[in-house]
C-alpha cells in the first residue's frame, strides 16, 4: 500500500501471513471511522496481492476490539448524517461485505477484549482462533442500542437462537471457550499459544489449491440461503469452474496420484502444490 497507515499495521514476514492489526491500543483498539478507513482499503489491498495467501485480523496491544468508538464513530457524528453515513458504509463493507466474500482464506485471532461491532468482522472471517481467557460481549443493550449493522442478525445466524436471545439481551461477558461451545470460535488456546495456533491453521490452510479453497468456502457460505435444487445447480456450477480454472488442476492431479502413482491420501491433506499432472497421465 503506498498511503501510510496510522491506526492498522500490517505485518508479512515473507511466508504468505499477511497479520493485520486494528492499531488503537490505548483504546482498546474501538473502530473510529479512520480505521474503519484503513482497514476498508488495507483488505482490498492484500486481496489481490501476490504475496498473500492467508490474512490474520487481530488487534494490537492485547485486545481484538472493544468495538465501535462510541466517542468518534457515534457521539461526533450525532450531527452529521454525510459523515454518519460515510462511517457506516466503509465499517460495514469491510467488517462484512468484503471479508464475508474475501477470496483469500482468513482468520480472526481474538485476545482481550471483544465486543458489539467487532462482533462483525468475528463472524465474517472464515476461522476464529480465540484466547481461551478473551472476553466477549454483546453490550449494546448496557447502554441503550441493539446489535446493530448486522450484528443481530450474524450473531443469530451463527449460534442456536437461545445463544443469541441470551447474550444479546444480557450482554454478559463469556470468554473463548464459551465462544467455542456455541460455534462462534473454532479453537480456543492458552494466551501464550495463540500466536503458534493462528499460524499452525494458516499453514494447514495454504497447502490447499487455492482456486479449490475459495469455491470451497464460497459454496459452504452460499448453499446455507438456498433451497436443495438451488444448491444441486450452484454446486454443480461451482464444481466445473473449479475444473475450468483452477491452475493446479487439482481434480485430475489429485485422481491421477492417487490412482495411478499411489503417491498420496487425499484423506490425509491435499497432494503438492506445484506437483501437476505430466502430460502423459493427463490423457
Ligand atoms: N469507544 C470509545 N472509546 C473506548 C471504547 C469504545 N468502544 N472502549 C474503550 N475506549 C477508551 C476508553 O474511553 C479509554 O479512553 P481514555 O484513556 O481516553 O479514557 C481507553 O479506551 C481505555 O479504556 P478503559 O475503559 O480505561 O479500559 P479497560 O481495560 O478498563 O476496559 C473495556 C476496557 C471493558 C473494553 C471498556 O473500555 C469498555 O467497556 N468499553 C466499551 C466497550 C463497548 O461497549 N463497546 C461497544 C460499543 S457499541 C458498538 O460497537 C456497536
Amino acid at each position: 500500500m503506498s498511503e501510510a497507515l496510522k491506526y492498522v499495521k500490517v505485518e508479512k514476514n515473507n511466508d504468505g501471513i499477511a497479520w493485520v492489526y486494528m492499531n488503537r491500543p490505548e483504546k482498546r483498539n474501538a473502530m473510529s471511522p479512520a480505521l474503519h478507513e484503513e482497514m476498508d482499503a488495507t483488505l482490498a489491498h492484500l486481496e489481490t496481492d501476490p504475496d498473500t495467501k492467508v490474512v490474520v485480523i487481530t488487534g494490537a496491544g492485547g485486545n481484538f476490539s472493544a468495538g465501535q468508538d462510541l466517542k468518534e464513530f457515534f457521539r461526533a457524528n450525532e450531527g452529521n448524517p454525510a459523515a454518519r453515513k460515510r462511517a457506516q458504509q466503509t465499517a460495514n463493507r469491510w467488517r462484512w461485505e468484503r471479508l464475508y466474500n474475501y477470496d483469500k482464506p482468513t482468520i480472526a485471532m481474538i485476545q482481550g477484549y471483544c465486543v458489539g461491532g467487532a462482533f462483525m468482522q468475528l463472524l465474517a472471517v472464515d476461522f476464529v482462533v480465540t484466547a481461551e481467557d478473551a472476553t466477549y460481549s454483546l453490550s449494546e443493550v448496557n447502554w441503550g442500542i441493539l446489535p446493530g449493522a448486522l450484528v443481530a442478525k450474524v450473531v443469530a445466524d451463527s449460534v442456536l437462537p437461545r445463544h443469541a436471545l441470551y447474550y444479546a439481551c444480557l450482554g454478559e461477558p463469556f470468554d473463548g471457550n464459551e465462544a467455542v461451545r456455541v460455534g462462534m470460535a473454532n479453537i480456543a488456546v492458552p494466551k501464550d499459544k495463540l500466536v503458534a495456533e493462528t499460524e499452525k491453521l494458516a499453514q494447514k490452510l495454504m497447502l490447499k489449491s487455492p482456486a479449490v479453497l475459495r469455491a470451497t468456502k464460497q459454496a459452504v457460505r452460499h448453499v446455507r440461503n438456498m433451497d436443495f435444487g438451488q444448491a444441486y445447480d450452484y454446486l454443480a456450477a461451482k464444481g466445473a469452474e473449479i475444473k475450468a480454472n483452477d491452475p493446479e488442476q487439482s481434480y485430475k492431479t489429485g485422481l491421477s496420484q492417487f490412482i495411478d502413482n499411489k503417491s498420496y491420501k487425499p484423506v490425509y491433506g491435499a497432494f503438492k502444490l506445484g506437483t501437476l499432472l505430466t502430460d502423459q497421465s493427463k490423457k
